[in-house]
Parts: structure tokens; sequence; C-alpha cells
């Protein structure tokens, strides 16, 4: 029997790792779940275990509003006992946690397991991309979501150990809808009917961090409410919050017709998408989930490290300037939905099981 450690620590991960953790667990091995505690509001953290039915984890710790250097830093030095005599460590995405899990796997001399391998927004100045370059080059096995991913891969010379799996963000909204349709009736609570709003989240660093690009982003969102007559409805991010009352930018968001609401549980967030006319956001996993869903998207970014989803014409770049959010969200309100995701077809978590089995027999650890 085989060890394997899963490092998880922030609201995507949680989602998105829950069913490769499921699939993991489902193996003849022993399985420690780790969770660095980057994110821990209920909202951004419980309610994902509870909703998703993932397991407690075998180890949390609290990095609570440290720094990044030290939310790196401090998963490495916690985390390091835990993962001593493991013969996997498995992390997912771009996070600091991820990044921490990497190289700590690293330094150990073990092996590195990362989920949705490869994908590149070529932008250094953004923290995800550069957490995401650096896990890759110390993975070994390399989890990517498409064939794009792949070649993103090879052309940093990374030939080996690369398994095209699609992405568990499939997984993850394929075996919860049904349940997040029975459960909950966020429309109702909000007061919405179905395409009467446009979704919005908003949490880059890049985005929430600087003072003009947000007000230009908020700006935007109360005039594109007016000019189409929606309600703007927007679970705010903690980091969105704590900066919109850092610059005075209050008073945005008191607009008529935008909806400033907590950030929701991930059924609630199922059923918003899904009911949405358009979402426009900078969230990675909202692109993906609005492409799967067939409801338009503008990602308020200039560039994307899901461009599967710009070919396709599911998305569009818009940046943060306000008459070019007006015009994307014009443009995406009018497209056809009838595009095919990308993303794969639910089964990633098991593919990812599966492939770290054979990983585990032919080291002979299994
Ligand atoms: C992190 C990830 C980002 C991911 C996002 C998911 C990095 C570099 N960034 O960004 O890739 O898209 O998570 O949401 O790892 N906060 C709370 N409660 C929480 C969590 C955060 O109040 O439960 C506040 C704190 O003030 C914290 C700030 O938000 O300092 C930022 O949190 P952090 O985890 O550092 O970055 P995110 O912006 O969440
Ligand atoms: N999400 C949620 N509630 C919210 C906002 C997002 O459940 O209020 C879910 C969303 O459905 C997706 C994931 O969180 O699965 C995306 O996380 P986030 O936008 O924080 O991070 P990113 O994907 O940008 O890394």
């Amino acid at each position: 029997m085989a060890r394997i450690a899963t490092i998880i620590g922030t609201r995507p991960e949680i989602i998105k790792m829950a069913p490769v953790v499921k699939a993991i667990d489902r193996l003849d091995h022993k399985h420690i779940l780790v969770h660095s505690g980057q994110h821990y509001d209920l909202m951004m953290d419980g309610i994902f275990f509870k909703e998703l039915g993932l397991r407690d984890p075998d180890y949390k710790f609290e990095i609570k509003d440290l720094p990044p250097h030290r939310q790196v830093a401090s998963t490495i030095e916690r985390v390091g006992e835990i993962v001593r005599d493991v013969d996997l460590v498995i992390v997912q995405g771009d996070t600091n946690t991820t990044l921490a899990g990497a190289i700590l796997a690293n330094k150990l001399g073990k092996p590195v397991g990362h989920v949705e391998a490869g994908i590149r927004s070529y932008d250094k100045t953004m923290p995800e991309e550069v957490n995401r370059i650096l896990t890759d080059q110390m993975s070994t096995m390399l989890f990517s979501p498409t064939a794009t991913a792949k070649r993103n891969l090879q052309r940093e010379n990374i030939n080996k150990g690369v398994h095209v799996v699609g992405n568990s963000v499939v997984d993850a909204l394929i075996q919860n809808i049904k349940t997040a349709e029975e459960r909950t009736s966020p429309l109702k609570r909000f007061g919405a009917d179905s395409r009467s709003y446009f979704l919005v989240t908003l949490h880059r660093a890049e985005n929430a961090d600087n003072p003009e690009k947000l007000r230009s982003v908020l700006l935007s969102l109360s005039k594109i409410a007016q000019q189409h007559g929606k309600t703007v409805l927007f679970p705010i991010h903690p980091r969105t919050r704590k900066r919109v009352e850092e610059f005075g930018l209050q008073h945005i968001l008191d607009a008529k017709g935008l909806e400033v609401v907590n950030p929701v549980g991930y059924f609630d967030m199922l059923i918003l998408e899904k009911n949405a006319a358009l979402i426009l956001t900078d969230s990675g996993g909202l692109q993906e989930e609005g492409c799967i869903l067939h409801v338009p998207c503008v990602t308020l970014r200039e560039n994307t490290e899901r461009p599967e989803t710009l070919s396709i014409g599911c998305n569009v770049l818009a940046g943060t300037d306000a008459k070019r959010i007006e015009v994307a969200a014009r443009r995406q309100l009018k497209i056809s939905t009838k595009w095919r995701n990308p993303y794969g077809n639910g089964t990633t978590g098991e593919k990812i099981a599966t492939l770290v089995s054979r990983f585990l027999a032919r080291r002979g650890s299994a």
C-alpha cells in the first residue's frame, strides 16, 4: 500500500479536487488530505466540504491573512512532517498553497502530481502564472485539461508524464447540479428571474488591488445594468470587499441595479450561473463553468489561461475599461450558445486516480 498526500487550501481547489479526492480515496492506498487554511471563512471554505460531500481533511492549518510569501513559507514548514514519508504529493491549480506543496515535495525528493497542469496566461505579473509555471516544472505527473495545455508544456520542454484528462470542474458540476437544483432556490431568495440578471465575480489581485481598475469595473457594472434593464448580482470575494472599503468605492456599489451579496455556496453558484443572462468575471472557474453551462461570459482581464473558451466564442476578453466591457457585454448577449465544452465529460477524477495507481505500481510503491 502506497501513501499519497493531497494538499488543498482555497475555494477553487476544494471544489475542483473534491471529485479527484473521492476517486483517489477509492484506490487501495493510504490517502492523506491536507488543508493549508489559505481560505478559512465558512463561505470560502467550510460550505464546499459540506455541499460537495468531501471528507474532513486529515490535517488543517491556519495561515489566515498572511502575506503571500509567508503563506508559502508557513505551509511548507507545517506540512513538511506530514508528507515526509509519502510516495506522491498531489496539488491543484495555481495558488500559493499549490506552489508551497510542490516546493515542499520537490525538496523532500517526492514526486508531484499537478492537476490542471499546463494552462498559461503568458502574463507573469499574475502570481498565479508564476505559481503554475514553477509547479509544472517540479511535477512528475502533469494532468492537463486540454491538448492546448499539453502543447504549452511542450514549449517549456516538459514532455514526460503529461496526460490530457479534461478538467475536474466538469466532474464537480455534473456530480452536483441536480442536487443543487433540488436543494436551493437562490433566484427566489434574490428576487431574480431566469436571464433577468448579470452574474459578476471579481477577485484577481491585478483588479481588486488596483484602485483605478476596480473603480472602472464597478462603474461599468452599474452602467450595463441600466443599459440592459438587468440586475447585476455580485457575490463579492472578501479580498474585493476589503479593497472597496479601503479605496472608498462603496458608493458605486450602492448604485441602482447592483445587488452585492456575500460569497454564495457552490449549489447556489451553479444555479445562479445556469440562469444568468451573462457572466462577467475575472475568475478562472467561472469562465469554465459558464462554458459548460452554455452561458456566455465576458472576462474582466486582458488575457486568459482558458483560450479554448475564446476560440469557441463563449468568452471574450474585455479588460477593465468601461467602454470595452459595455461593447463586450452587448456582443455576448447576442451570440448563439451552441458551443461544445472543451473540458471533458466529467471523468477527470477517475482518469487521474487510474493514472496515479499505475504510476505507484510502476515505482513499486503500491
Ligand atoms: C487566491 C488565489 C487565486 C484564487 C483565489 C480563489 C493565490 C496567489 N491566489 O486568491 O489564484 O483564484 O484564491 O478565490 O493563491 N480572505 C478572507 N477570507 C477567506 C479568504 C481570504 O477574508 O476565507 C481575504 C483576506 O483578507 C486575504 C485576502 O482575502 O488576505 C486574499 O486571500 P488570498 O487567499 O491571499 O488570495 P485570493 O485573492 O483569495
Ligand atoms: N464560487 C462559489 N461561490 C462564489 C464564487 C465562486 O461557489 O461566491 C465557485 C465557482 O462556482 C467556481 C469556483 O468557486 O467553482 C471559482 O473560484 P474562484 O473564482 O474563487 O477562483 P478561480 O477559479 O479564479 O481560481
